[in-house]
Protein backbone atom coordinates (compact mmCIF):
# COMPACT_ATOMS: atom_id res chain seq x y z
CA UNK A 1 0.00 0.00 0.00
CA UNK A 2 1.63 2.94 -1.34
CA UNK A 3 -0.29 5.35 0.81
CA UNK A 4 1.05 4.54 4.39
CA UNK A 5 4.41 4.50 4.00
CA UNK A 6 4.30 8.16 2.09
CA UNK A 7 2.69 9.47 4.84
CA UNK A 8 4.64 8.02 7.56
CA UNK A 9 7.78 10.11 5.73
CA UNK A 10 5.62 13.11 5.62
CA UNK A 11 4.75 12.86 9.41
CA UNK A 12 8.30 11.90 10.61
CA UNK A 13 10.02 14.99 8.26
CA UNK A 14 6.96 17.19 9.06
CA UNK A 15 5.70 18.26 5.92
CA UNK A 16 2.49 16.62 6.34
CA UNK A 17 -0.43 19.35 6.05
CA UNK A 18 -2.23 18.95 9.17
CA UNK A 19 -6.07 20.10 9.50
CA UNK A 20 -7.71 20.36 12.55
CA UNK A 21 -11.83 20.81 12.55
CA UNK A 22 -13.44 22.59 15.43
CA UNK A 23 -11.18 24.97 17.23
CA UNK A 24 -12.26 25.16 20.61
CA UNK A 25 -11.42 24.11 24.03
CA UNK A 26 -9.83 20.70 22.61
CA UNK A 27 -8.84 21.72 18.82
CA UNK A 28 -7.16 24.87 19.71
CA UNK A 29 -4.88 23.16 22.42
CA UNK A 30 -4.28 20.13 19.92
CA UNK A 31 -3.35 22.45 16.82
CA UNK A 32 -0.92 24.63 19.07
CA UNK A 33 0.81 21.14 19.92
CA UNK A 34 1.07 19.73 16.18
CA UNK A 35 2.45 23.59 15.18
CA UNK A 36 4.89 23.25 18.05
CA UNK A 37 6.04 19.89 16.91
CA UNK A 38 7.04 21.17 13.40
CA UNK A 39 4.09 20.83 11.51
CA UNK A 40 2.00 23.26 9.35
CA UNK A 41 -1.19 23.15 11.20
CA UNK A 42 -4.77 24.89 9.57
CA UNK A 43 -7.49 24.92 11.91
CA UNK A 44 -11.25 25.14 10.28
CA UNK A 45 -14.22 26.25 12.20
CA UNK A 46 -17.64 27.63 11.26
CA UNK A 47 -17.25 30.75 14.18
CA UNK A 48 -15.37 33.85 12.10
CA UNK A 49 -14.70 35.40 15.44
CA UNK A 50 -12.21 32.18 16.44
CA UNK A 51 -10.35 32.32 13.07
CA UNK A 52 -10.13 35.78 12.70
CA UNK A 53 -8.52 35.95 16.25
CA UNK A 54 -6.69 33.09 15.57
CA UNK A 55 -5.21 34.64 12.46
CA UNK A 56 -4.38 37.61 14.56
CA UNK A 57 -2.05 35.40 16.85
CA UNK A 58 -4.69 35.64 19.52
CA UNK A 59 -5.84 33.16 21.44
CA UNK A 60 -9.43 33.04 23.66
CA UNK A 61 -8.65 29.83 25.51
CA UNK A 62 -7.27 30.35 28.53
CA UNK A 63 -5.17 27.34 28.65
CA UNK A 64 -3.76 28.49 25.71
CA UNK A 65 -1.41 31.41 25.88
CA UNK A 66 -1.67 34.27 22.96
CA UNK A 67 2.51 34.68 24.37
CA UNK A 68 2.47 30.62 22.16
CA UNK A 69 -0.30 31.25 19.22
CA UNK A 70 1.52 34.65 18.54
CA UNK A 71 4.79 33.58 17.35
CA UNK A 72 3.72 30.01 15.58
CA UNK A 73 0.93 32.58 13.82
CA UNK A 74 3.69 34.63 12.74
CA UNK A 75 5.98 32.41 11.21
CA UNK A 76 2.85 30.76 8.89
CA UNK A 77 2.86 27.37 10.98
CA UNK A 78 -0.42 28.30 12.79
CA UNK A 79 -3.48 29.57 10.79
CA UNK A 80 -7.53 29.45 10.38
CA UNK A 81 -10.44 29.88 7.85
CA UNK A 82 -13.89 29.15 7.73
CA UNK A 83 -13.28 27.57 4.38
CA UNK A 84 -14.12 24.03 4.21
CA UNK A 85 -12.76 23.52 0.79
CA UNK A 86 -8.98 23.98 2.90
CA UNK A 87 -9.69 20.00 3.44
CA UNK A 88 -8.77 18.95 -0.01
CA UNK A 89 -4.66 20.31 1.21
CA UNK A 90 -4.66 18.29 3.82
CA UNK A 91 -2.62 15.25 4.62
CA UNK A 92 -4.33 14.45 8.18
CA UNK A 93 -7.60 16.22 9.84
CA UNK A 94 -8.50 15.51 13.61
CA UNK A 95 -11.96 16.16 14.01
CA UNK A 96 -12.87 18.11 17.32
CA UNK A 97 -16.66 19.64 17.02
CA UNK A 98 -19.02 19.56 20.09
CA UNK A 99 -21.05 16.65 20.73
CA UNK A 100 -24.24 17.91 22.90
CA UNK A 101 -27.00 16.33 24.19
CA UNK A 102 -30.57 16.69 22.85
CA UNK A 103 -33.56 17.66 25.27
CA UNK A 104 -34.70 14.08 25.35
CA UNK A 105 -30.60 13.60 26.81
CA UNK A 106 -29.98 11.62 23.43
CA UNK A 107 -26.74 12.37 21.65
CA UNK A 108 -26.65 14.83 19.39
CA UNK A 109 -24.16 14.19 16.36
CA UNK A 110 -25.12 16.77 14.15
CA UNK A 111 -22.26 18.79 14.57
CA UNK A 112 -20.00 15.05 13.97
CA UNK A 113 -22.36 14.81 10.93
CA UNK A 114 -22.17 17.90 9.30
CA UNK A 115 -18.03 18.29 10.14
CA UNK A 116 -17.58 14.87 8.35
CA UNK A 117 -20.02 15.58 5.13
CA UNK A 118 -18.02 18.60 4.68
CA UNK A 119 -14.41 16.72 4.90
CA UNK A 120 -16.03 14.26 2.39
CA UNK A 121 -16.49 16.79 -0.24
CA UNK A 122 -13.07 17.25 -0.13
CA UNK A 123 -11.54 13.82 0.77
CA UNK A 124 -8.66 12.34 -1.11
CA UNK A 125 -6.60 8.81 -1.10
CA UNK A 126 -4.20 8.44 1.07
CA UNK A 127 -5.71 11.04 3.80
CA UNK A 128 -6.14 10.31 7.72
CA UNK A 129 -8.44 11.20 9.17
CA UNK A 130 -9.38 11.32 12.91
CA UNK A 131 -12.13 11.74 15.25
CA UNK A 132 -11.73 13.01 18.83
CA UNK A 133 -14.98 14.09 19.78
CA UNK A 134 -16.27 12.47 23.01
CA UNK A 135 -19.35 10.17 21.41
CA UNK A 136 -20.48 6.24 21.80
CA UNK A 137 -18.94 3.08 21.11
CA UNK A 138 -19.56 2.66 17.73
CA UNK A 139 -19.70 6.20 15.84
CA UNK A 140 -16.73 6.18 13.68
CA UNK A 141 -17.56 2.68 11.86
CA UNK A 142 -21.81 3.53 12.38
CA UNK A 143 -21.38 7.39 11.36
CA UNK A 144 -18.08 8.93 10.05
CA UNK A 145 -16.98 5.80 7.85
CA UNK A 146 -20.11 5.21 5.82
CA UNK A 147 -20.28 9.54 4.87
CA UNK A 148 -16.49 9.45 4.10
CA UNK A 149 -17.03 6.13 1.66
CA UNK A 150 -19.56 7.53 -0.16
CA UNK A 151 -17.22 9.30 -1.93
CA UNK A 152 -16.21 6.05 -3.63
CA UNK A 153 -12.40 6.11 -1.58
CA UNK A 154 -12.31 2.99 1.21
CA UNK A 155 -11.53 3.40 4.67
CA UNK A 156 -8.08 1.44 5.55
CA UNK A 157 -7.48 1.33 1.48
CA UNK A 158 -8.06 4.51 0.20
CA UNK A 159 -8.08 6.61 3.00
CA UNK A 160 -7.50 5.94 6.85
CA UNK A 161 -9.35 6.39 10.24
CA UNK A 162 -8.97 6.60 13.85
CA UNK A 163 -10.80 7.27 16.59
CA UNK A 164 -9.15 9.45 19.91
CA UNK A 165 -10.55 10.83 22.64
CA UNK A 166 -9.65 14.53 23.87
CA UNK A 167 -8.73 13.88 27.34
CA UNK A 168 -8.19 17.68 28.11
CA UNK A 169 -8.79 19.51 31.84
CA UNK A 170 -9.57 22.87 31.04
CA UNK A 171 -7.57 24.62 34.43
CA UNK A 172 -5.10 21.90 34.77
CA UNK A 173 -1.56 23.54 34.47
CA UNK A 174 0.04 19.96 35.38
CA UNK A 175 -1.86 17.89 32.61
CA UNK A 176 -1.33 19.27 29.47
CA UNK A 177 -2.70 17.64 25.96
CA UNK A 178 1.29 17.17 25.41
CA UNK A 179 1.70 14.96 28.82
CA UNK A 180 -1.78 13.38 29.02
CA UNK A 181 -1.11 9.71 27.24
CA UNK A 182 -3.21 9.70 24.05
CA UNK A 183 -5.27 6.53 23.37
CA UNK A 184 -6.01 5.67 20.20
CA UNK A 185 -7.91 2.77 18.15
CA UNK A 186 -7.78 2.51 14.03
CA UNK A 187 -9.61 0.88 11.47
CA UNK A 188 -6.62 -1.25 10.70
CA UNK A 189 -3.78 -1.83 12.27
CA UNK A 190 -2.66 0.43 9.55
CA UNK A 191 -5.16 3.46 10.69
CA UNK A 192 -3.84 2.89 14.35
CA UNK A 193 -0.20 2.77 13.07
CA UNK A 194 -0.71 6.21 10.74
CA UNK A 195 -2.68 8.19 13.56
CA UNK A 196 -0.15 6.67 16.81
CA UNK A 197 2.98 8.04 14.58
CA UNK A 198 0.66 11.50 14.13
CA UNK A 199 0.69 11.53 18.05
CA UNK A 200 3.36 10.63 19.18
CA UNK A 201 5.24 13.42 17.22
CA UNK A 202 3.51 16.08 19.21
CA UNK A 203 2.52 13.92 22.14
CA UNK A 204 4.53 12.72 25.20
CA UNK A 205 2.56 9.01 25.11
CA UNK A 206 0.71 7.16 23.14
CA UNK A 207 -1.45 4.04 23.65
CA UNK A 208 -2.92 1.91 21.14
CA UNK A 209 -6.17 0.47 21.62
CA UNK A 210 -7.31 -2.71 18.91
CA UNK A 211 -10.63 -0.95 17.19
CA UNK A 212 -12.05 2.75 17.43
CA UNK A 213 -14.71 1.43 19.26
CA UNK A 214 -12.43 0.28 22.21
CA UNK A 215 -10.85 4.32 22.15
CA UNK A 216 -14.57 5.24 22.35
CA UNK A 217 -15.46 3.18 24.96
CA UNK A 218 -12.53 4.00 27.54
CA UNK A 219 -13.21 7.88 27.04
CA UNK A 220 -17.27 7.09 28.31
CA UNK A 221 -15.60 4.81 30.75
CA UNK A 222 -13.62 7.71 32.49
CA UNK A 223 -16.37 10.05 32.45
CA UNK A 224 -19.38 7.93 33.82
CA UNK A 225 -16.16 6.74 36.25
CA UNK A 226 -16.26 10.48 37.47
CA UNK A 227 -19.79 10.74 37.38
CA UNK A 228 -20.96 7.74 39.28
CA UNK A 229 -17.99 8.53 41.84
CA UNK A 230 -19.25 12.40 42.17
CA UNK A 231 -23.22 11.08 42.12
CA UNK A 232 -21.84 8.93 45.43
CA UNK A 233 -20.51 11.11 46.87
CA UNK A 234 -22.90 13.56 46.48
CA UNK A 235 -25.67 11.06 48.14
CA UNK A 236 -22.91 10.55 51.15
CA UNK A 237 -23.00 14.63 51.97
CA UNK A 238 -26.88 14.50 51.67
CA UNK A 239 -26.28 11.80 54.34
CA UNK A 240 -23.94 13.55 56.29
CA UNK A 241 -26.51 16.48 55.73
CA UNK A 242 -29.27 14.51 57.83
CA UNK A 243 -26.83 12.45 60.44
CA UNK A 244 -25.16 15.99 61.66
CA UNK A 245 -21.74 14.75 60.23
CA UNK A 246 -19.52 16.75 57.78
CA UNK A 247 -18.67 14.89 55.22
CA UNK A 248 -15.74 17.06 54.05
CA UNK A 249 -14.12 15.48 57.60
CA UNK A 250 -15.42 12.41 56.21
CA UNK A 251 -13.92 12.02 52.88
CA UNK A 252 -10.47 14.20 54.05
CA UNK A 253 -9.50 11.31 56.58
CA UNK A 254 -11.13 8.70 54.27
CA UNK A 255 -8.31 9.96 51.85
CA UNK A 256 -5.94 8.72 54.66
CA UNK A 257 -5.90 5.51 53.07
CA UNK A 258 -2.86 4.69 51.34
CA UNK A 259 -4.87 2.35 48.76
CA UNK A 260 -8.51 1.03 47.39
CA UNK A 261 -9.62 4.72 48.16
CA UNK A 262 -9.86 7.76 45.42
CA UNK A 263 -11.07 10.85 47.37
CA UNK A 264 -14.14 12.75 45.02
CA UNK A 265 -15.91 15.75 46.65
CA UNK A 266 -19.43 17.20 46.77
CA UNK A 267 -20.60 19.71 44.97
CA UNK A 268 -23.36 21.99 43.78
CA UNK A 269 -23.89 19.72 41.07
CA UNK A 270 -21.97 18.78 37.64
CA UNK A 271 -21.49 21.16 34.84
CA UNK A 272 -18.49 21.72 31.97
CA UNK A 273 -19.23 20.06 28.34
CA UNK A 274 -18.08 16.44 29.38
CA UNK A 275 -19.20 14.45 32.74
CA UNK A 276 -22.61 15.50 32.96
CA UNK A 277 -23.06 14.25 28.91
CA UNK A 278 -20.67 11.88 28.00
CA UNK A 279 -22.50 9.51 30.18
CA UNK A 280 -25.76 9.37 28.35
CA UNK A 281 -24.26 8.80 24.94
CA UNK A 282 -23.32 5.37 26.80
CA UNK A 283 -26.52 4.70 28.01
CA UNK A 284 -28.48 5.55 24.93
CA UNK A 285 -25.96 3.34 22.29
CA UNK A 286 -26.62 0.40 25.50
CA UNK A 287 -30.40 0.59 24.97
CA UNK A 288 -30.17 -0.42 21.78
CA UNK A 289 -29.32 -3.65 23.06
CA UNK A 290 -31.27 -3.88 25.65
CA UNK A 291 -29.24 -3.04 28.17
CA UNK A 292 -29.95 -0.67 31.08
CA UNK A 293 -26.74 1.40 32.47
CA UNK A 294 -28.28 1.72 36.07
CA UNK A 295 -25.54 3.57 37.90
CA UNK A 296 -25.52 6.01 34.66
CA UNK A 297 -29.12 6.91 35.66
CA UNK A 298 -28.81 7.21 39.39
CA UNK A 299 -25.69 8.83 39.06
CA UNK A 300 -27.23 11.22 36.73
CA UNK A 301 -30.63 11.81 38.91
CA UNK A 302 -28.65 12.14 41.98
CA UNK A 303 -26.00 14.88 40.69
CA UNK A 304 -29.10 16.57 38.96
CA UNK A 305 -30.70 16.93 42.27
CA UNK A 306 -27.89 19.01 44.13
CA UNK A 307 -28.68 22.24 42.68
CA UNK A 308 -32.16 21.94 44.56
CA UNK A 309 -30.50 20.86 47.82
CA UNK A 310 -27.88 23.86 47.53
CA UNK A 311 -31.23 25.58 47.60
CA UNK A 312 -32.95 24.25 49.93
CA UNK A 313 -29.69 24.85 52.57
CA UNK A 314 -29.62 28.35 51.79
CA UNK A 315 -33.33 28.61 52.60
CA UNK A 316 -32.51 26.47 55.68
CA UNK A 317 -30.09 29.45 56.47
CA UNK A 318 -31.93 32.23 55.87
CA UNK A 319 -34.74 30.56 57.75
CA UNK A 320 -31.93 30.73 60.74
CA UNK A 321 -31.37 34.22 60.47
CA UNK A 322 -35.16 35.12 60.69
CA UNK A 323 -35.53 36.08 56.65
CA UNK A 324 -37.17 34.59 53.85
CA UNK A 325 -35.67 33.98 50.68
CA UNK A 326 -38.43 35.86 48.87
CA UNK A 327 -37.02 39.43 48.53
CA UNK A 328 -33.84 38.43 50.33
CA UNK A 329 -30.51 40.03 48.80
CA UNK A 330 -28.06 36.76 47.21
CA UNK A 331 -24.71 36.85 46.23
CA UNK A 332 -23.22 34.28 44.50
CA UNK A 333 -19.92 33.37 44.26
CA UNK A 334 -18.75 32.11 41.20
CA UNK A 335 -20.72 30.64 38.40
CA UNK A 336 -18.18 28.61 36.03
CA UNK A 337 -18.68 25.18 36.25
CA UNK A 338 -15.22 24.79 38.41
CA UNK A 339 -12.64 26.51 39.77
CA UNK A 340 -10.14 28.57 37.88
CA UNK A 341 -11.77 28.77 34.04
CA UNK A 342 -13.79 30.69 32.34
CA UNK A 343 -16.95 27.78 31.20
CA UNK A 344 -19.82 28.18 32.06
CA UNK A 345 -21.47 25.59 30.34
CA UNK A 346 -24.00 23.43 31.90
CA UNK A 347 -22.79 24.94 35.50
CA UNK A 348 -25.07 24.05 38.19
CA UNK A 349 -24.53 27.77 39.15
CA UNK A 350 -26.88 28.94 36.74
CA UNK A 351 -29.54 26.32 37.67
CA UNK A 352 -29.15 27.59 41.65
CA UNK A 353 -29.37 30.82 40.61
CA UNK A 354 -32.76 30.50 38.16
CA UNK A 355 -33.96 28.52 40.70
CA UNK A 356 -33.25 31.11 43.73
CA UNK A 357 -34.56 34.16 41.34
CA UNK A 358 -38.07 31.95 40.84
CA UNK A 359 -38.13 31.77 44.94
CA UNK A 360 -38.12 35.47 44.71
CA UNK A 361 -34.52 36.41 45.62
CA UNK A 362 -32.65 38.95 44.47
CA UNK A 363 -29.56 37.10 42.75
CA UNK A 364 -26.07 38.77 42.15
CA UNK A 365 -23.11 36.80 41.28
CA UNK A 366 -19.42 37.74 41.22
CA UNK A 367 -16.98 35.65 39.09
CA UNK A 368 -13.51 37.36 37.89
CA UNK A 369 -13.54 34.71 34.86
CA UNK A 370 -17.64 35.97 33.77
CA UNK A 371 -17.81 39.11 33.21
CA UNK A 372 -21.54 38.44 32.06
CA UNK A 373 -23.72 36.12 31.27
CA UNK A 374 -26.35 36.34 28.58
CA UNK A 375 -30.02 35.79 29.10
CA UNK A 376 -30.31 33.09 26.17
CA UNK A 377 -27.82 30.89 27.87
CA UNK A 378 -28.67 30.05 31.02
CA UNK A 379 -32.58 28.66 32.32
CA UNK A 380 -32.54 32.65 34.27
CA UNK A 381 -33.51 34.35 31.06
CA UNK A 382 -32.25 37.52 32.02
CA UNK A 383 -28.84 39.43 30.94
CA UNK A 384 -26.77 39.59 33.93
CA UNK A 385 -23.12 41.47 34.68
CA UNK A 386 -20.69 40.39 37.20
CA UNK A 387 -20.82 42.57 40.17
CA UNK A 388 -17.33 43.75 42.59
CA UNK A 389 -16.59 41.90 45.34
CA UNK A 390 -16.60 44.37 47.45
CA UNK A 391 -16.62 44.69 51.44
CA UNK A 392 -20.01 46.46 50.82
CA UNK A 393 -21.55 44.02 48.18
CA UNK A 394 -20.79 40.97 51.01
CA UNK A 395 -22.05 43.12 53.64
CA UNK A 396 -25.39 44.46 52.26
CA UNK A 397 -26.49 40.82 51.31
CA UNK A 398 -28.49 38.49 53.00
CA UNK A 399 -26.57 35.86 51.87
CA UNK A 400 -23.48 34.79 50.21
CA UNK A 401 -22.79 31.42 48.69
CA UNK A 402 -20.09 30.05 47.17
CA UNK A 403 -20.76 27.73 44.15
CA UNK A 404 -17.10 27.69 42.63
CA UNK A 405 -14.14 28.13 44.78
CA UNK A 406 -12.26 30.12 42.65
CA UNK A 407 -8.74 30.66 43.86
CA UNK A 408 -8.57 34.49 43.94
CA UNK A 409 -11.29 34.68 46.40
CA UNK A 410 -9.86 36.28 49.44
CA UNK A 411 -11.64 33.46 51.90
CA UNK A 412 -11.04 35.72 55.28
CA UNK A 413 -12.30 38.88 53.81
CA UNK A 414 -15.61 37.27 52.47
CA UNK A 415 -15.49 35.50 56.55
CA UNK A 416 -15.19 38.95 57.55
CA UNK A 417 -17.64 40.93 55.86
CA UNK A 418 -20.51 38.62 54.83
CA UNK A 419 -23.22 38.46 57.29
CA UNK A 420 -24.50 35.05 56.57
CA UNK A 421 -22.03 32.05 53.73
CA UNK A 422 -23.47 29.24 52.28
CA UNK A 423 -20.39 27.65 50.94
CA UNK A 424 -20.83 24.03 48.88
CA UNK A 425 -17.10 23.66 47.96
CA UNK A 426 -15.60 23.64 51.46
CA UNK A 427 -13.90 27.50 50.49
CA UNK A 428 -13.38 27.90 54.33
CA UNK A 429 -12.51 25.49 56.23
CA UNK A 430 -12.37 27.26 59.75
CA UNK A 431 -15.89 27.36 61.99
CA UNK A 432 -17.80 30.34 61.87
CA UNK A 433 -21.12 30.36 63.33
CA UNK A 434 -22.30 32.75 60.26
CA UNK A 435 -20.76 29.93 57.56
CA UNK A 436 -23.41 27.01 56.41
CA UNK A 437 -21.96 24.28 54.29
CA UNK A 438 -23.45 21.70 52.09
CA UNK A 439 -23.31 18.53 53.57
CA UNK A 440 -22.25 19.61 56.96
CA UNK A 441 -24.03 20.23 60.29
CA UNK A 442 -25.91 23.78 61.27
CA UNK A 443 -23.11 25.60 62.56
CA UNK A 444 -23.70 26.26 66.52
CA UNK A 445 -25.00 29.98 66.84
N1 LIG B 1 -13.89 20.87 26.89
C1 LIG B 1 -13.36 19.81 27.47
O1 LIG B 1 -12.88 19.88 28.57
C2 LIG B 1 -13.33 18.47 26.73
C3 LIG B 1 -12.51 17.47 27.24
C4 LIG B 1 -12.44 16.26 26.59
C5 LIG B 1 -13.23 16.04 25.47
N2 LIG B 1 -14.06 17.02 25.00
C6 LIG B 1 -14.84 16.72 23.80
O2 LIG B 1 -14.25 17.37 22.68
C7 LIG B 1 -15.25 17.79 21.77
C8 LIG B 1 -15.13 19.30 21.53
O3 LIG B 1 -15.35 19.97 22.76
P1 LIG B 1 -14.89 21.47 23.02
O4 LIG B 1 -15.02 21.70 24.49
O5 LIG B 1 -13.59 21.73 22.36
O6 LIG B 1 -16.06 22.26 22.24
P2 LIG B 1 -16.06 23.82 21.84
O7 LIG B 1 -17.48 24.19 21.72
O8 LIG B 1 -15.14 24.58 22.75
O9 LIG B 1 -15.39 23.81 20.40
C9 LIG B 1 -15.96 23.22 19.29
C10 LIG B 1 -15.71 24.11 18.08
O10 LIG B 1 -16.20 23.43 16.93
C11 LIG B 1 -16.74 24.41 16.06
N3 LIG B 1 -17.60 23.71 15.10
C12 LIG B 1 -18.82 23.18 15.29
N4 LIG B 1 -19.26 22.57 14.17
C13 LIG B 1 -18.27 22.72 13.25
C14 LIG B 1 -18.13 22.32 11.89
N5 LIG B 1 -19.07 21.62 11.27
N6 LIG B 1 -17.00 22.69 11.24
C15 LIG B 1 -16.03 23.39 11.86
N7 LIG B 1 -16.11 23.80 13.15
C16 LIG B 1 -17.22 23.46 13.83
C17 LIG B 1 -17.42 25.38 16.98
O11 LIG B 1 -17.60 26.64 16.35
C18 LIG B 1 -16.43 25.44 18.15
O12 LIG B 1 -15.49 26.48 17.99
C19 LIG B 1 -16.59 17.38 22.38
O13 LIG B 1 -16.94 16.13 21.87
C20 LIG B 1 -16.26 17.25 23.86
O14 LIG B 1 -17.11 16.34 24.51
C21 LIG B 1 -14.11 18.24 25.61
Amino acid sequence: MPYVPALLEKIANRTAKVGVVGLGYVGLPLAVEFAQAGFSVIGIDLDAGKTDRLNRGESYIQDVPSSVVGPLVKAGRLSATTDPSAVRDFDTINICVPTPLRKTKDPDLSFVVSAVEAIAGHLHAGMLVILESTTYPGTTEEVVQPILEATGLRAGVDFFLAFSPERVDPGNATWTTKNVPKVVGGLTPECTRLAGTLYRSSIDTVVEVSSPKVAEMVKLLENTFRAVNIGMVNELALMCDRLGLSVWEVVGAAATKPFGFMPFYPGPGLGGHCIPIDPFYLSWKVKEVGFEARFIELAGQVNGAMPHHVVDKIVDALNVHGKAVNGAGILVLGVAYKRDIDDVRESPALDVMALLMKKGGRVTYHDPYVPLIAGSHWPGGVDMLSVALTPEAMATADCVVILTDHRTFDIPEIVTHSRLVVDTRNAITTHHPNVFKLGAPVPKQ
